[in-house]
């Protein structure tokens, strides 16, 4: 089964690249730039890594990549993440990134976008590998900057497959985005947007009427809503789930207690997916592992898992088609 797992052509639609950094590539990226380190060793960095809730990996999240500074430094992580998700099975990858947590310590706009771009093209040409690019708000600082990094990302919008909302979720609903993502939709960029991780279902519903998304990373918490949960089944508006996140972010105590099995049972399209694979326990083949020893699924339900993926991710209609008839035969 593991290995059936591995070669499944997997995709994956909720990863924020910043979070792909891994303590090797830290201490690397630090001594090329001269970015001095609160850790002396890789293992230091690791055992830092045990988080009580959502703030307080994002604290880590956000004092790790203060390494980033140049475009090379951008191409780097992406192309490191790149070729760990190839090995993985991984097919085609939508990245997010967060422009302001570079630009309010001096990384102009263009850095992230140029490196990250230049990796997603190497990656095709390397691996055959698909890519997306998702620009994400912080949902923890004022709509107005989000508004104006949206407007600043003009020269860059042929590059935008989306545009997403991250960070600390509970006091910083949905509906403070509503213009930016109005404005968003008025540009043609789709929109997605992190809801119900640690904040209630009554976000998740704000978010599908208020900010009109396409998919709701995370959405853990809808089950506690029986009116969403049948907007969710009806609509089949897709959800990324990141269980080892869940875990690691004491969402949910243990992978036993995860409402996945519940969310599939009820019938919302549930996809799997990473957050931030090097705080979190490894990438898409370790949540699609971690799913097979906690709940004992069989082929048929993570072949139904990866399919809602490829059904759902911003990718050309020939791509899907390809990935589909792929599916069918493993
Ligand atoms: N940014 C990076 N990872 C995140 C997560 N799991 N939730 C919210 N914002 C994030
Ligand atoms: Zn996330």
């Amino acid at each position: 089964m593991k290995t059936w797992l591995r070669e499944l052509p997997k995709v994956e639609l909720h990863l924020h690249i910043e979070g792909s950094l891994e303590p090797e590539l830290m201490f690397s990226l630090a001594a090329r730039n001269n970015v001095a380190l609160p850790y002396d060793t890789v293992d230091e960095v690791r055992t830092a890594y045990d988080f009580s809730d959502l703030q307080s990996f994002l604290n880590l999240y956000y004092q790790g990549m203060r390494v980033l500074h140049t475009e090379q430094d951008f191409h780097d992580l992406a192309m490191a993440y790149f070729e760990r998700a190839h090995e993985e099975g991984v097919v085609h990858v939508e990245l997010s990134f967060d422009p302001q947590a570079h630009l309010n310590r001096g990384v102009e706009l263009a850095v992230p976008f140029e490196g990250l771009r230049r990796a997603m093209r190497d990656a095709e040409r390397r691996w055959g590998m698909t890519t997306a690019l998702i620009m994400s708000f912080l949902r923890d600082r004022d709509a107005s900057e989000a508004m104006d990094v949206l407007e600043r990302a003009a020269p860059f919008y042929e590059s935008i497959d989306a545009v997403g909302l991250d960070s600390a979720e509970v006091g910083n609903p949905p509906a403070k985005f509503a213009a930016v993502f109005e404005r968003a939709k008025a540009l043609g960029i789709p929109r997605v947007a992190h809801a119900g991780e640690e904040g209630p279902a009554a976000y998740i519903s704000e978010a599908l009427e208020v900010l009109d998304i396409c998919r709701i990373d995370h959405g853990v918490a809808c089950l506690q809503d029986a009116e969403l949960m049948a907007c969710l089944r009806e609509s089949q508006i897709p959800l990324t789930v990141c269980p080892l996140s869940n875990v690691r972010l004491k969402v949910v105590p243990t992978m036993a207690d995860h409402p996945l099995p519940a969310m599939i049972e009820q019938g919302v399209k549930v996809t799997l997916n990473s957050d931030d694979p090097a705080y979190f326990g490894g990438g898409v083949l370790n949540n699609y592992l971690a799913c097979f020893e906690a709940f004992d699924w069989d082929r048929d339900l993570f072949k139904q898992l990866a399919g809602n993926a490829i059904e759902a991710a911003f990718m050309p209609e020939t791509r899907r088609s390809e990935l589909l008839e792929r599916l069918s035969t493993c």
